[in-house]
């Protein structure tokens, strides 16, 4: 970015990034920001900067908005005018240019993941230097229309597909930040880039390729994963306006154990926040385990409802600040304090314990298993004859009934979510529940043993059984001089094997420039899947080359696509979520 400042701010347990942009004139603007303002003010402050201008995309679902604490530091608030927020801001509508100072900032209606979603192109005259997407367009998809109510989520997934073909038509080499990215529930399947240019995204982004607008609809919906129930509240709170923080809004305090007895018994909920491990070994009986990470507001805000009060037990050295932001960032403010002294305090008074045994790979699958794990990661592979409910499913009630009763061991893809489910199950009753500390994937290592698929035994990604899927059509383009356009055909055809997937791969042979420049053709061997090469997030063709060194620019001397970029390439175009997507929530 030439003359423009745009710094990120990622959380990384929502997978969200807010943006401080500066704008040339000592001031700032930050787009989305989350509730605590802290980030953002250093940034400015380190650079130098005052911020001007708090500036939203859409109600958010997943956090609370900080924009009314940096109105609070001097800040203007720009938000669409179909938000009907509920405290002072100025409102936007389809095509609004907000003079910034010198730059302007221009509102382009998008709705989709929100129905008054806009995003927000920074101009510098008349030449764009940047766009913020929010969730109208991220890397590689949209993101989800699912969050406002069920009887809207087709016609916001078809209001998405317009938003989405109208943001494409603007120049390819535009850098675009959206709101959205990996580890957000937000977003449908993303990988881990969380910054991407409209041409990169005319090329690779797996929803852009949809024919038409039904087409587009389907995709979307048919992607769609579970999220946190806190999700259906926050757009409201968003809109009257979240309380400011205070001067003192970290503070935790510190309870006897009797105050914690008396809290539980007034219906305060007992947050376990250490490591899995202590849990283990010893907790407060009805304690509920959520392990302080990154996705640590997330399962919390999935699990609890928002108006119980909550009480922590911590070690020593874990970061309370932290456990705090995240508490407040979904806007859960009735925290008590903590268990002073942590679990030794418990114990020096002589009070019941319950503990979970821990166990390895190994023994596992001995006997009755419960994967805890989202389905798309149960997808990928999982322990023969185990019951998957995802551990969202285990909140507000007692657990489903397929989960069985008896001996159990429960597994996540780490342990955490797992130790998680483990407390819930206790709090039910279930007593001879251990849990797993690994994967799947430790348990198929340390065994031996393949691991069972939810459709058969197909390999992750490979075409479902049932109606025949379409086949894509994928070409190796190549030039004579290129050495190694046979090793790229071998590549493509072991892939696609692999996979399962029914494609000829074909070849085309670029004779000369005039051919070079009529496939767009970027350098010696290419592959495409569907017209589309599959360098993922590559800047668009603007040199077109017979040289036969080069694969893409950003690639330069690599001499054969990648592996993975074919892999996921297949993926998307038979429909599935691509190998690279990360997995969600961690842990
Ligand atoms: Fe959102």
């Amino acid at each position: 970015m030439v003359g423009v400042g745009i710094h990120p701010v990622v959380d990384e347990g929502l997978g969200n990034s807010a943006y401080v942009v500066e704008l040339g004139d000592g001031r700032a603007l930050v787009v989305d920001p989350a509730r605590d303002p802290g980030a953002y003010l250093a940034a400015a402050e380190r650079l130098g900067l005052q911020i001007a201008f708090a500036v939203e995309t859409h109600l958010h679902a997943d956090f609370l908005t900080g924009s009314r604490e940096l109105a609070a530091a001097g800040a203007q608030i720009l938000a669409p005018r179909a938000s009907r927020l509920r405290y002072f801001h100025r409102g936007l509508e389809d095509d609004q240019k907000v003079d910034l100072g010198g730059l302007v900032l221009c509102a382009m209606a998008t709705p989709g993941h929100a129905p008054e979603h806009l995003s927000y192109l920074l101009l510098d005259g008349d030449r764009p230097l940047a766009l913020f997407s929010g969730g109208a367009l991220l890397v590689g998809g949209v993101a989800r229309t699912d969050l406002v109510s069920d009887g809207q989520t087709e016609p916001l997934a078809r209001a998405a597909h317009r938003s989405l073909r109208r943001l494409l038509t603007l120049p390819d080499d535009l850098a675009v930040y959206p709101t959205h990215g990996a580890g957000s529930f937000c977003s449908s399947p993303a990988g881990d880039q969380r910054t991407t240019t409209i041409g990169a995204e005319r090329r690779h982004n797996r929803l852009a390729g949809a024919a038409d607008e039904d087409g587009f609809a389907a995709m979307l919906q048919a992607s769609l994963g579970s999220y946190p129930r806190y999700f259906r509240s926050l757009r409201e709170r968003n809109r009257n306006g979240p309380e400011l923080l205070g001067p003192r809004w970290r503070a935790l305090p510190e309870l006897t154990t009797d105050q914690v007895r008396e809290q539980l018994e007034a219906e305060a909920v007992l947050v376990d926040a250490r490591p899995v491990a202590r849990f283990a070994a010893g907790h407060v009986p009805g304690a509920l385990s959520i392990a302080l990470r990154p996705q640590f507001g997330t399962w919390l805000g999935w699990l609890v409802d928002a108006d119980r009060p909550l009480a922590f037990v911590l070690d020593d050295a874990q970061d309370r600040a932290e456990l705090v932001r995240q508490c407040r960032t979904i806007g859960y403010d009735r925290l008590v304090g903590e268990l002073a002294g942590g679990m030794a305090s418990w114990r020096a008074a002589g009070l019941a314990e319950q503990a979970v045994p821990l166990v390895g790979a190994r023994q596992a699958g001995d006997g009755p298993v419960l994967d805890v794990r989202q389905a798309s990661e149960v997808a990928g592979g999982h322990l023969p004859g185990a019951v998957a409910v995802e551990l969202g499913a285990l909140a507000g009630g007692p657990p489903p009934a397929a989960v069985p009763s008896g001996p159990l061991t429960v597994m996540c893809a780490a342990g955490q979510r797992a130790m998680t489910a483990a407390s819930v199950l206790q709090q039910h009753g279930h007593d001879q529940v251990r849990v797993l500390l690994g994967s799947a994937e430790d348990w198929a290592r340390a065994t031996g043993r393949p691991l069972a698929r939810p459709e058969g035994d197909r390999p992750p990604g490979a075409a479902a059984a049932g109606p025949p899927v379409r086949a894509p059509v994928v070409e190796v383009l190549y030039t004579d001089r290129c050495p190694c356009y046979p090793e790229a055909v071998a590549l493509v055809e072991r892939v696609r094997d692999e996979l399962g997937i029914e494609a000829e791969v074909g070849t085309v042979r670029i004779a000369d420039q005039e051919a070079a420049e009529r496939a767009r053709f970027p350098g010696s061997p290419t592959v495409r899947v569907d017209g589309r090469d599959v360098e993922p997030g590559s800047e668009p063709v603007t040199e077109v080359t017979l040289d036969c060194r080069l694969y893409r620019h950003a690639h330069r001397f690599a001499g054969q696509p990648r592996e993975g970029w074919v892999r996921d390439a297949l993926l998307r175009a038979i429909d599935r979520s691509p190998t690279g997507a990360a997995g969600p929530a961690g842990g």
